[in-house]
């Protein structure tokens, strides 16, 4: 590995950070009330299924996956490299929480202590994701299981890389090229972060191009998972369904969903209409 490039990213990622952790919040779809309430919910399914008590979570800004699952389980390891991200993590509540500043692929963690990792859009900002992988592997016991979110997926990023800017596409359409081909720009007007720290912050996304489900899961099992089930989340134009605004919201989420079971029984011909990959996978 190139280290002097794992050390690159890492420090692009401190200060693309810690320039905008004021803004963070309010300017991640994540936090859209809909997405709040699918990764609680996925999040509380695996806690009952695999009885979980302890957690490490890797990459944990200003506490995203805490906030969502801190009710349901007795400790919390929360793990990033950007310490005015980690002074944003709301403590409150039952459950401990212990925040530490270290880099994860390098974090020396207590072997089988825990019984989930999780991860929340978080290893594209990584040169390499093999280290943090072994970190997650080592960190959960026999059986335990990692949770893994919100992570470009190399098939829509390539279907979309392959668009021009000024191409005669639907709004929609249009939209995903900015996203994913020009929002350097953006994040250089707002926060005053040049293009090439950007760039190289989110290295897995705008450098790679993304995730492939076959390389998580080659990674994943060489680390010592056992299982890997890969999840596709975001289909194009989600949100137009979920606001439309000629029904009710409820209405709108179970069209959503039956949206999301037809494409899933569409794979691999539909994998390339979802934005984000994710993962379970049990030690
Ligand atoms: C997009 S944010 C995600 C934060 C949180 N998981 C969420 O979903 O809101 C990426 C986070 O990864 C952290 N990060 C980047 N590289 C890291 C590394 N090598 N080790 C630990 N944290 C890192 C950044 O500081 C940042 O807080």
């Amino acid at each position: 590995m190139n280290i002097e490039k794992y050390k690159e990213v890492i420090n692009a990622n401190i200060e693309l950070y810690t320039k905008s952790s004021h803004e963070y919040e309010k300017l991640e779809p994540q936090y859209r009330p809909e997405n709040l309430k699918r990764v609680k919910a996925l999040l509380k399914k695996e806690i009952d299924a695999v009885g979980v008590k302890k957690v490490l979570d890797l990459g944990c800004g200003t506490g995203f996956m805490i906030n969502l699952m801190k009710e349901f389980v007795d400790e919390i390891t929360g793990v990033d490299v950007t310490q005015v991200m980690l002074d944003r993590v709301d403590k409150s509540g039952h459950a401990k929480i212990e925040l530490i500043n270290h880099d994860t692929g390098s974090y020396p963690v207590q072997e089988g202590k825990y019984d989930m990792a999780t991860a929340h859009s978080f290893l594209h900002h990584l040169y390499d994701i093999k280290p943090t992988i072994e970190t997650a592997a080592k960190a959960l016991r026999k059986g335990g299981i990692f949770v893994n979110e919100l992570d470009p997926n190399y098939y829509f990023w390539e279907a979309v890389n392959k668009l021009e800017r000024n191409g005669n596409y639907s709004p929609l359409v249009k939209r995903e090229v900015e996203e994913v081909n020009h929002k350097d720009e953006d994040i250089e007007k707002t926060f005053g972060v040049n293009k090439e720290i950007y760039n190289t912050a989110e290295y897995g996304k705008n450098i790679k191009g993304g995730f492939r489900e076959e390389e998580l899961t080659e990674t994943l099992l060489e680390a010592g998972f056992s299982k890997v089930d890969i999840k596709y989340h975001w289909f194009l134009g989600e949100t137009l369904v979920v606001n439309n605004p000629n029904f009710d919201k409820d209405s709108n989420l179970v069209t959503a969903k039956f949206f999301n079971e037809v494409l899933h029984n569409s794979m691999p011909l539909a994998r390339h209409l979802y934005k984000y990959v994710g993962f379970v996978a049990t030690k």
